[in-house]
């Protein structure tokens, strides 16, 4: 019989508030949030509170009260809380992006990572993945990759469709943008291990190597990997003819604001994504897929199922409308449920049953490795100006 999952919560910040949200419309799993914890005392005090959930200092106190963690800190604490778990034979589900370079230990405000030699950074990147990999595989835990591209309905359905119709991809083009992370370390390399490609387009680009994998596996029994990157990054809002009018979040502290990635698969056929912290609108999310027998558009944000006029903005204090809207005056394509239209609450679905059953999660570390290493490839290739280079898959 399945047995009851106990989670504790790593970060109480943006991330961690959605994922209570979403564990809570889980259903046919018995589940209980039995942990929460993060940096400030009085954040997670005040966050236990709210939600009714036990508050531990850090990750290791909590270990003996928990069967899983879900990590929701920032990238640069992802690692050792994922080290932590797996020694304690706890199941990890870990927030995007799993894992990174952070420049050398102990270093402060004046690293600059946007300088720093990035073919390094690679090497180091791969070796951390290998590493995490091993312990992860030898602790037996199970593994989710929080990649909530991967679980919106959207893709979902076209999963199903390359699926049933043994289709081919040809290529793709995927993008996350909008006008800058809320997180105050957002944009400051030693916390994030990179800019928009880290914070951003490691979305569509999971989402459009997941969809190559279901193809590989649909029609010959083996995942179509990642083989090579072409990558130009930009910080626009630091160009000194840059116009600042207020309404784009700016202050970028050593991180690019803006993302291009050209992947190749290993049968020669391509995916482009795109990110940006200077996209107005509302959260920008999508992803197109040109088949040899079909083509279909994924609109994560916005979709279109609600549209509204409201004259006065002021009307709407209190009826939440989309991610990053910015004002609620005029016409806006309403989200009715971002949690489940993102793709937040069937991810939990998938990696509390997987837990529960024993079983595999659809987006798991390979598609997480395979992320970070072609993210890591694509600083490289914008530090050679966007020559091609190899992905080292983990
Ligand atoms: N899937 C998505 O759509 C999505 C959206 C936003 C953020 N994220 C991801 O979620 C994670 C958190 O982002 P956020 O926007 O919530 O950040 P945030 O800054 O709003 O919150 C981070 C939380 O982590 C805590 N924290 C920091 N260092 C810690 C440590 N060493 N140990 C324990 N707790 C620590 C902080 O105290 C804070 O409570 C990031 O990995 C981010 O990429 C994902």
């Amino acid at each position: 019989m399945a047995k009851k999952v106990r989670i504790g919560i790593v970060g109480t910040g943006f991330a961690g508030r959605f994922h209570v949200e979403s564990m809570r419309q889980v259903h046919g799993v018995d589940i209980q949030i039995a942990g929460v914890t993060s940096l400030r005392e009085e954040s997670r005090v005040a966050f236990g509170a709210k939600h009714g959930i036990p508050v531990f200092p850090d990750v290791r106190s909590m270990l003996g009260s928990v069967d899983a963690v879900d990590i929701c800190s920032p990238p640069y604490a992802h690692h050792e809380a994922m080290e932590q778990a797996a020694a304690a034979g706890v199941h990890i589900i870990c927030e995007k992006p799993l894992t990174g370079y952070f420049g050398p230990e102990g270093c402060g405000d004046e690293y600059r990572g946007d300088r720093d030699s990035k073919a390094a950074m690679l090497d180091r990147v791969v070796g951390r993945l290998r590493s995490l990999s091993e312990i992860i595989r030898r602790a037996g835990v199970s593994f989710g990759y929080a990649e909530n591209f991967v679980y919106a309905p959207a893709i979902q359905k076209e999963r199903e469709i390359v699926e049933k119709t043994g289709a081919q991809i040809l290529r793709m083009t995927g993008e996350e943008s909008h006008n800058g992370s809320g997180s105050p370390v957002y944009g400051i390399w030693r916390f994030q291990g990179g800019g928009s490609l880290m914070g951003k387009i490691c979305h569509p680009l999971s989402a459009m190597l997941y969809l190559k994998r279901v193809e590989g596996l649909a029609r010959g029994g083996k995942p179509i990997r990642p083989k090579t990157v072409t990558a130009r990054t930009e910080q626009i809002t630091r160009l000194p003819a840059y116009r600042d009018m207020g309404f784009i979040r700016t202050e970028y502290h050593d991180t690019e604001d803006h993302g291009w990635m050209h992947v190749t698969f290993e049968d020669g056929t391509v995916a482009d994504a795109i990110s940006g912290e200077i996209v107005l609108g509302g959260i920008y999310n999508y992803v197109e897929i040109f088949a040899n027998n079909h083509r279909t558009r994924c609109n994560l944000s916005p979709v279109d199922i609600l549209e509204t006029f409201n004259p006065r903005g002021s009307q709407f204090a209190d009826v939440y409308t989309v991610e990053k809207i910015s004002t609620k005056e005029g016409w806006t394509s309403i989200s009715p449920d971002e949690n489940i239209t993102l793709g937040y609450i069937p991810e939990m679905q998938d990696f509390l049953a997987c837990i529960s059953q024993g079983k595999k999660p659809q987006s798991d570390f390979e598609l997480a490795a395979d992320t970070i290493s072609a993210i890591y490839a694509a600083y490289l290739s914008d530090e050679r100006r966007g020559a091609e280079v190899a992905i080292p898959l983990a």
